[in-house]
């Protein structure tokens, strides 16, 4: 049965929603859910812009096949290449032999690499600046590189002032029939979602999204709806959600007056990045494990470093029973491996248990958080 949703008068959401895949990338826990969003453009000719994941190919077949309305195919526009998106295409061109490609050098390269059979179809290679007319419809090209993928761009439909943007601005999340970011409470609950994709997925490449909207500024005010490949479509405030991408992409924190407590070994380290990014001080608090770090921590501590996160302001609390070492070792973990961070010289430090005797040092540890605030 299909299922779609009027983006504007000539544009369809053909996507899908997954429920059960638990998690996305083998990594992340998506209890939500997430939707793959695929559109087909109807104009003079018709466009489908990117396909969606191999596990949802018959929704999208059929949602493409309602639209459609017995038309053929006349595009396949491909924005990024990753299988949440492309898995579909080799499909795509046995049902639409006629059906011409639009992407990118680097994308077709990646097709045939991933085993496509794009040959026989008309590739249209296209890069950034280029235009291209459906009819009513002209579009453009921005390059996207490494957001997420260095094939990815993204597509600004110049007529209608609607960005696809690949995978940014994109959210964990499946959309269960609101489609648009204004029918559902965004910041109650998806922008923790939003945080969690941005950061894990892409946080690495903050430079690079900021690239990009640096592009985008350029263009801002033709931007009339954000049509993402994951999460809902914005058409109102997106300047609200753009602010949000800036922040995150930048390692600037969200707030500094809020405070979060997580037990490592009990929370997924994908939320306590995304929680890293939103705060500006963590205190981070360690028994000593093996002579070490305990391992939760050090995994959280590795992903810090592997996503790049910088700019923030460390407390250490650290305990052990015969031999005290994780805040040492914490300390030159942040001082060595992870870039722009302060690491306060007060710490507390306990040998097996939090006595009243501890209360001075425990005192100026929060004592000199909060004089780092000012
Ligand atoms: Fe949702 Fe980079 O793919």
């Amino acid at each position: 049965m299909y299922c779609v949703r009027k983006v504007t008068n000539d544009l369809y959401w053909v996507g899908a929603n997954d429920h059960r895949l638990a998690l996305f990338e083998n990594c992340f826990p998506i209890p939500r859910g997430v939707s793959y969003n695929s559109y087909c453009l109807l104009d003079e000719k018709t466009v489908l812009f990117d396909t969606v994941d191999w596990s949802a190919c018959r929704q999208l077949l059929e949602n493409l096949a309602y639209v459609l309305d017995g038309r053929e195919l006349d595009y396949l526009l491909v924005n990024h290449l990753e299988p949440d998106h492309a898995a579909c295409i080799e499909e795509i061109l046995l049902r639409h032999p006629k059906v011409k490609l639009i992407s990118n050098e680097k994308a077709f390269m990646l097709m045939r690499q991933f085993g496509f059979h794009v040959d026989g179809h008309e590739c249209i290679e296209v890069k950034e600046g280029d235009t291209f007319s459906f009819g009513k419809h002209t579009v453009t090209f921005v390059g996207a590189p490494m957001v997420h993928w260095p094939e990815a761009m993204v597509t600004l439909d110049v007529t209608d002032g609607v960005l696809f943007s690949a995978d940014a601005f994109g959210t964990f999340g499946a959309l269960d029939g609101k489609l648009f970011a204004d029918e559902v409470d965004f910041e109650r609950d998806w922008l923790d979602d939003a945080r969690r994709y941005l950061t894990n997925i892409v946080g690495k490449y903050g430079p690079h999204i900021q690239l990009l909207l640096k592009k985008a500024g350029g263009v801002l005010d033709q931007i009339k709806y954000i049509c993402p490949l994951h999460g809902p479509v914005w058409r109102k405030d997106l300047g609200w959600f753009i602010e949000k991408y800036d922040t995150w992409s930048r390692y600037a924190p969200e707030t500094m007056s809020k405070v979060a407590m997580y037990d490592v070994s009990s929370t997924h380290v994908s939320q306590l990045i995304s929680e890293a990014f939103k705060y500006s001080h963590i205190v981070l608090a360690s028994v000593t494990y093996n002579l070490g770090i305990y391992p939760a921590m050090h995994d959280f501590l590795m992903d810090m470093k592997a996503l790049n996160l910088q700019n923030r302001t460390f407390a250490i609390i650290e305990n052990g029973s015969w031999a005290v070492k994780s805040g040492d070792l914490m300390q030159k973990f942040v001082n060595d491996e992870l870039k722009n961070m302060t690491v306060l010289n007060e710490r507390l430090s306990l040998a097996s248990s939090m006595g009243t005797d501890k209360r001075t040092e425990l005192e100026a540890l929060a004592d000199a958080i909060l004089e780092s605030m000012k």
